[in-house]
């Protein structure tokens, strides 16, 4: 069964997943739990991984090539989840084809890239998507929430920490397969990129390709934060703490339970303490930890409905190729500065 969503065309609507591999069987996942049995085709080339997907979704038909389903009258939007690299002539493919894309992250391997499906989408009016999907998790919408509504005061720093033991990719180092998405929801909580990076990066597996990223990102106004990514580490951490002259918090994506806590917690600076006890004393105030209720869903069926939703009424997307660039932007600085071992990196904005 076709769902009958529409773009404004008539006839069925069906989404392409172009990539089985990992990631790809949850879109496949999400997008029926949306649209309803029969609404999915998949395409994936390698012959073993088809068949673990086959066996995993029987009733899914799925293409060895990406041609096959971007030739399909039916499939009107596609998703790509293949590797980094294949991103670029993927999506100018899909957008060729006159197809909507929601495209995993990183976007692209370079700037240019990012920059030229970004103008391509505009051309043709079609929807394009990236998948930083943790703009679309429950817990860090909230967070933005208390950072724009005034409780943490003014914003002061951050430190986000993404790590785990693998997996290890080969086409693109750990600063864009991890740190992308606390770029991404840095740049989405400040309202703007950073201007300037600075990046040590270490390679020990993968030669040439940092396996453990140490990013600064000096924002506009004095807010910086600091991103440690890795895959070659012992626990798997996914933690933000954000920093403000008022409160304090911290998200923990791990506690699937209370994922924030908001401590009330600050500084006031007094330049005429008699003593170091007394500077102690009246400088620091402690208040309650709280940990408010974020109902949750799961963030990659929202961004799979913001998608849907995109495609239907058109408007402003959450993570569109704007998003995307933005964070490929920030990349190349770091990569720069992993050569330079941490030389500060201005990034260009669009207009220069
Ligand atoms: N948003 C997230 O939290 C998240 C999590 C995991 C992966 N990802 C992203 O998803 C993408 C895929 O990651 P993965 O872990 O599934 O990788 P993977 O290597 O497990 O799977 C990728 C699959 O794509 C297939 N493929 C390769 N080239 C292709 C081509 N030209 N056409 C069609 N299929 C092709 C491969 O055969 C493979 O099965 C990456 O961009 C990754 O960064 C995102």
């Amino acid at each position: 069964m076709a769902a009958m969503i529409t773009d404004g065309t008539a006839g069925p609507f069906r989404v392409g997943v172009i990539g089985c591999g990992y990631w790809g069987p949850n879109h496949v996942r999400v997008f029926e739990e949306l649209l309803g049995p029969g609404t999915v085709v998949a395409c994936e080339p390698d012959a073993v991984q088809r068949d673990r997907f086959a066996r995993r979704f029987p009733y899914v038909p799925v293409f060895a090539s990406p041609a096959e389903v971007l030739a399909r009258s039916d499939v009107r939007a596609v998703v790509v989840a293949t590797p980094a690299s294949t991103h670029y002539a993927l999506v100018s493919l899909a957008l060729e084809a006159g197809k909507h894309v929601l495209c995993e992250k990183p976007f692209t391997t370079n700037v240019s890239d990012a920059e030229a499906l970004e103008s391509r989408a505009a051309e043709t009016g079609l929807v394009l998507m990236v998948g930083h999907v943790f703009l679309f998790n429950a817990a860090l919408q909230y967070v933005r929430r208390v950072c724009h509504d005034g409780t943490l005061g003014t914003l002061r720093y951050a430190i986000a920490t993404r790590t785990n033991l693998g997996p290890v990719r080969t086409d693109v180092d750990v600063a864009a397969d991890l740190a992308s998405h606390d770029i991404a929801v840095l740049n989405w909580i400040v309202g703007s990129p950073p201007m300037t990076v600075s990046a040590v990066g270490a390679s020990y597996v993968v030669k040439g390709h940092a396996d453990a990223a140490f990013v600064t990102l000096g924002y506009d106004g004095g807010f910086t934060a600091s991103v440690h990514a890795s895959w070659l580490h012992p626990e798997k951490v996914r933690r933000l703490t954000i920093v403000g002259s008022e409160r304090m918090l911290s998200w923990d994506d791990l506690d699937l339970e209370s994922p924030v806590t908001i401590y009330d917690k600050h500084v006031e600076a007094h330049p005429h303490a008699a003593s170091y006890g007394e500077f102690l004393r009246v400088s620091t105030h402690t208040g309650e930890v709280r940990h408010p209720f974020v109902p949750s869903r799961e963030p990659l069926k929202v961004q799979a409905q913001a998608f849907l939703d995109a495609i239907r009424d058109g408007g402003p997307v959450t993570s569109g190729a704007d998003v995307g660039v933005g964070v490929m932007r920030v990349l190349a600085a770091t990569s720069q500065s992993f050569a330079g071992y941490g030389l500060p990196i201005r990034i260009a904005s669009a207009s220069e």
